[in-house]
């Protein structure tokens, strides 16, 4: 495969990209290098994959349309997996414009070279955060998303929304991958895992919402990658999947593990619920595991010994 893999900087970009290169895929990586969170921490990930031949990089904003237009057409993908955009469900109550001009705009420019150039095959990342309040759990693909409780959310189902029109429009194939809270080794700062560690390293309090009555479909990270390797091989109109694990754990069970894994005891800060947040998200896979054969493997026991690892290694404890 030739892939255009936008967002190959970060967390779940970076081990796609390592993946396929391994497997003898021609990789072409398109990001910003954003300072949404520590650059430096991007710059570590791409320094593994320009160790591949088949890997080359282009920096750029999707919204630059003759940047991102002119990587692709000197490349020629034939696949096409779009990954980069604006994460983060509280950075958007804050910051609603870096929504828009990454996740609308920025999709609307893949979108359409996708429609002009045709590859094989589209595959881009929405996110568990669509089922916004939904009480119903596990959360299944063929329940209502129109509930929004995040603009990061709202962004997500209008990608899904834009690739279904394009899907009835054009025949382009899509699929949307539905990623719940995605974990492992070179994880995103500001998600819990990372961002609990550095704060326990530096011995200062970790901050938990609804005083730890929180519920998450915790994913590995390997196990998402496979998820996604089969969804790229799959090419499908109007497809969408949940990537979750199925097995949720609860946030202090993550938090005792971590402190396992670091020797640290973590100093707590117990808050209230924060605006844009779910109690619970629990993924329902039958479908993912029906079409693709997603099977996810590993264990929250088994995947936090792993970021450990990393993570010790990482800062040098
Ligand atoms: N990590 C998770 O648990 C999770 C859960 C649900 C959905 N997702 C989605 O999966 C995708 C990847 O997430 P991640 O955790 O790897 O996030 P990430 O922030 O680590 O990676 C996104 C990358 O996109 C780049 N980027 C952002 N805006 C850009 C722009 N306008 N132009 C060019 N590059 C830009 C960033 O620099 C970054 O390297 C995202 O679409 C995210 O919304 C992630």
């Amino acid at each position: 495969m030739r892939i255009l893999l936008t967002g190959a900087a970060g967390f779940i970009g970076f081990h796609t990209s390592r993946t396929l290169l391994e497997r003898g895929s021609t990789v072409l990586g398109y990001d910003n290098i954003n300072n949404y969170y520590d650059p430096a921490v991007k710059e570590s990930r791409l320094e593994v994959l320009r160790s591949f031949d088949r890997f080359s990089f282009v920096r750029g904003n999707l919204e630059d349309n003759e940047t991102l237009s002119s990587a692709w057409k000197k490349f020629n993908p034939d696949h096409v997996l779009h990954l980069a955009a604006q994460a983060g469900v509280r950075y958007s109550i804050e910051n609603p414009m870096a929504y828009i001009n990454s996740n609308i705009v920025g999709y609307q420019n893949i979108i359409d070279l996708v429609k002009k150039y045709r590859p094989n095959n589209f595959v881009y990342a929405s996110s568990s955060s669509v089922y916004g309040g939904n009480k119903k759990l596990p959360f299944s693909e063929d329940q209502d998303v129109s509930n929004p409780i995040s603009l990061y959310a709202a962004s997500k189902i209008a990608n899904e929304l834009t690739a279904k029109c394009y899907g009835n429009l054009f025949e382009i194939p899509s699929t949307g991958l539905r990623f719940f809270t995605v974990y492992g080794p070179f994880s995103r700062p500001d998600m819990a895992m990372f961002k609990f560690a550095e704060l326990m390293r530096k011995e200062q309090s970790i901050p938990v919402f609804n005083n730890g009555k929180m519920i998450r479909d915790f994913t590995y990270i390997e196990d998402i990658v496979a998820g996604i390797s089969a969804a790229l091989a799959k090419p499908e109109i109007n497809q969408v999947y949940n990537l979750g694990k199925g097995r949720p754990n609860d946030l202090m069970e993550m938090i005792r593990l971590l402190e396992n894994h670091l020797g640290i005891k973590a100093k707590m800060d117990m808050l209230p619920m924060q605006a844009g947040d779910v109690e619970a998200t629990i993924a329902d896979i039958s479908k993912a595991h029906k079409n693709l054969g997603y099977e996810p493997k590993t264990d929250l026991a088994v995947g936090v010994a792993k970021f450990g690892s990393w993570y010790r290694e990482y800062r040098k404890l």
